[in-house]
């Protein structure tokens, strides 16, 4: 466990820090970053490759049959994922998150989880249920807790055109069953608002997972990577989507679940179950952001808007020892001052960002 003092001063600015949220006043010995957030959560991308091209994160213009992907020897094997997933538990991370790209497309991916399952940390994967249906059993079994599924929309129209595969919706909510019945609950449903795309079925969704015993969680559209063209006139801000649930459904805040949740959570006041919405564009969640990703190449970054990450594979390919790689997490941790989505727009134009499908989602 390495020790962390706590900077003052940003160097870089050298204007002084507020004051760490009470929330993460963690225990000592805990590793910190230069805004006093813990790393928490680790999410693992482990494959850059999808079968679906949604139109918000991997348009078909850019991601078309001459896209390079990358090739499978600069993948992280199972045992090097593991293991940086070990050392990250060395250092507080106590959730795994497996994401993609698709994570279903990983050959064998019931091994990874079951190497994983050992780590006896919360385990969980976003999946966009195009293969859930067949795997949910083979999943369960070797270990994995629970899953997030994507569906945009139940317009079966409209889910053919996100997905821009004409992927139909019927197999997704098959998926999202098939994945309950095996007993991999609770299950979330995360949907992407995207204005005049899929925002004329924010009610119907909701009506549909309402009493389910699923969490529809609604996101705002993000400007992530450089190839979906994203607008701020695109984003439906959270605020409108739950005025336009709580018009037909009353609805009430609730408490997160634990500090730092990046979902605000409301419920039905019928008592008919939760839904959930992610501000990142017009409520900002970094302050309390304690995620860390690890690319499928075995790049650790700090942000999802980072424009680099740090290199953990060639130290792990170049021999080096758990404590070196510690070591290496602990530097680049403690160094950590991103903020990118309370700081967007003014600030941040034309940077080069990474696309979600190769950090994960
Ligand atoms: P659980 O509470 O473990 O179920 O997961 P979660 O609430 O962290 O949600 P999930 O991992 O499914 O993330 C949902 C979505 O929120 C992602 O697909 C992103 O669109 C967005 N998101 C998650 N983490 C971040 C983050 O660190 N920054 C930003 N800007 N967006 C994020
Ligand atoms: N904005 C918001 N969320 C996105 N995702 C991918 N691209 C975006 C974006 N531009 C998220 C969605 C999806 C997951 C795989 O990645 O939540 O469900
Ligand atoms: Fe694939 Fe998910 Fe990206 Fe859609 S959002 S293209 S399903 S990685
Ligand atoms: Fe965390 Fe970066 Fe997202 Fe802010 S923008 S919540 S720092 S990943």
């Amino acid at each position: 466990m390495v020790t962390k003092v706590i900077p003052l001063f940003d160097e870089r600015s050298s204007a002084p820090l507020p004051r760490p949220p009470a929330a993460y006043a963690a225990p000592s010995g805990t590793l910190l970053d230069t805004r006093g957030r813990a790393m928490r959560d680790l999410r693992i991308s482990v494959t850059d490759r999808c079968n679906f091209r949604c139109v918000y994160c991997m348009p078909k213009e850019v991601f078309d049959n001459d896209y390079q992907f990358l090739p499978h020897t600069d993948l992280l094997t199972f045992e090097e994922i593991t293991r940086v997933a070990r050392i990250a538990k060395d250092h507080g991370v106590e959730k795994l998150r497996l994401t993609g790209g698709e994570p279903l497309l990983r050959k064998n991916i019931e091994r990874l989880i079951a190497m994983l399952a050992r780590l006896d940390l919360d385990l969980t994967l976003t999946t966009n249920g195009s293969a859930l249906a067949q795997k949910a059993q083979s999943l369960f079994d070797a270990g994995l807790q629970r899953v997030t599924v994507s569906l945009d929309s139940l317009d079966d129209a409209t889910f053919r055109a996100m997905n821009d595969v004409d992927f139909p919706v019927q197999k997704v909510l098959d998926a999202i069953a098939a994945a309950a019945a095996v007993g991999l609950k609770p299950i979330k449903v995360n949907a992407v608002v995207k204005r005049g795309t899929n925002d004329h079925d924010i009610v119907n969704m909701a009506r549909h997972f309402k009493g389910s015993g699923h969490i529809l969680r609604f996101i705002e559209y993000m400007d992530v990577g450089a190839s979906n063209g994203w607008r701020m006139d695109d984003v439906i801000p959270s605020a409108e989507v739950i005025a336009r649930i709580h018009a037909e459904f009353p609805l009430e805040a609730i408490d997160p679940n634990y500090p730092g949740e990046v979902a605000e959570r409301w419920r039905y006041a019928d008592g008919s179950g939760e839904i959930g919405v992610i501000s990142s564009v017009t409520q900002a969640f970094c302050s309390t952001c304690t995620r860390a990703r690890l690319s499928t190449e075995g790049k650790l970054y700090t942000c999802l808007f980072a424009t680099q990450g740090h290199d953990l594979r060639r130290l792990i390919r170049g021999g080096a020892g758990d404590d070196a790689i510690g070591a290496a997490m602990a530097g680049i941790w403690s160094q950590r001052g991103d903020r990118y989505s309370e700081i967007r727009t003014a600030q941040t134009p034309g940077i080069k960002k990474i696309e979600m499908s190769y950090i994960g989602g």
